[in-house]
């Protein structure tokens, strides 16, 4: 909870719709004011800001921002001269992600563009823009988004533009962390694994699996003062979303590194311990061969093999 009620401001991209929505409206009631932009701005949007402001108290404003487009940098820092004396937060929350799965070799300079502008360019302008503003302060925070496997720089097979494009940003926090420690600054970045599409906004929480309200609840506490001296970290959500994970494994998410020769695993409803000992993928799919304690190995489908945390090789 900020204690100057409204006074400050965080700016939110993307921060109308999906987990922006639930982020702005979490960054609200904790007291921030909140420029969130979009493409699109029309009459739902200012309507959605109307009842966030007067359910929050605070002020909230929609402006138009396309992360692929420099010139629209201006609008977002004049509405903020405008209507804000001081900026505190920055969530750099646009992302575009390709949903269709597309192996690196096939993938054409245009989206390759796209994924870069959308995640990685603009909020980078952005940052630079709002420098003196957060700086001002001395408490200035950014939080970028990102996703599981980003702070490894890790592969995803049929989404590797996406996840450069995110491992990139994970260094651009890390760096931002440390050039503008001296300020007062913090950044952190929130990796959340796969929110389903209609509860991306929801409020709530999400008791078996992830909302919204999940998200924004770690963009909150990096945002607040409670963080002033957590910064430049790289934070999985990889939520307890698979009923049948046991304490202590993990099951093999898309955006995870691919398992290395002897890494221990174990295959969804056998209890044996396997020894991974090759691993192949075809587009998006991937298979490993596994070797049980007596016996030959065999090749089995990725998603049947839940890693045991802490077996050797990391
Ligand atoms: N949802 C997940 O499961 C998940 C998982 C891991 C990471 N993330 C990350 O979390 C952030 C928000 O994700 P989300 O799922 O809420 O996103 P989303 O539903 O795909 O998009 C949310 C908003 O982002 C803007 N956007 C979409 N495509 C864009 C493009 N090509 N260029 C610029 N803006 C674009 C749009 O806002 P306007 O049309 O209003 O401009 C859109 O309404 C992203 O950075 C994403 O990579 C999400």
């Amino acid at each position: 909870m900020h204690s100057e009620r409204g006074e400050a401001w965080g700016v939110v991209t993307a921060g109308v719709h999906g987990l922006g929505r639930a982020i702005s409206e979490r960054l609200a009631a904790d007291g921030l004011s909140v420029m969130a932009t979009t493409r699109h701005p029309g009459a739902a949007s200012a309507a959605w800001a109307a009842g966030v402001s007067e359910q929050s108290g605070v002020l909230v404003r929609v402006v138009a921002w396309d992360p692929a487009r420099p010139d629209s940098d201006a609008g977002v820092l004049e509405r903020l001269r405008q209507d804000a004396q001081a900026v505190r937060v920055l969530v750099n929350n646009a992302g575009p992600f390709h949903r269709r799965r597309q192996p690196l070799a096939d993938v054409a300079p245009e989206a390759l563009a796209q994924l870069w502008e959308g995640n990685v360019a603009g909020g980078m302008r952005l940052t630079q823009q709002l420098l003196p503003w957060l700086r001002a302060r001395g408490d200035g925070r950014i939080v970028n988004l990102g996703c599981v496997g980003s702070g490894a720089a890790s592969g995803w097979t049929g989404r590797g533009a996406y996840a450069a494009a995110k491992a990139a940003v994970a260094s651009l926090t890390r760096t931002w962390a440390l050039e503008e420690a001296p300020y007062g600054i913090t950044a952190n970045m929130v990796c959340p694994s796969d929110v389903h599409a209609r509860d991306k906004e929801r409020a709530d929480f999400g008791r078996h699996r992830p909302h919204g309200a999940d998200v924004a609840e770690l963009v909150a506490f990096f945002a607040g003062p409670g963080s002033r001296f957590v910064t430049g970290q790289v934070v999985e959500m990889a939520f307890g979303d698979r009923p049948r994970l046991k304490p202590g494994e993990r099951t093999l998410s898309p955006a995870a590194d691919l398992l290395p020769q002897g890494a221990q695993v174990r295959l969804a409803r056998e209890s044996e311990i396997y020894e991974v000992v090759d691993v192949r993928t075809e587009g998006a799919a991937v298979e490993y061969l596994v070797r049980p304690p007596v016996g030959e190995p065999r090749w089995v489908a990725g998603s049947r093999v839940r890693r045991l945390v802490g077996s050797s090789p990391p």
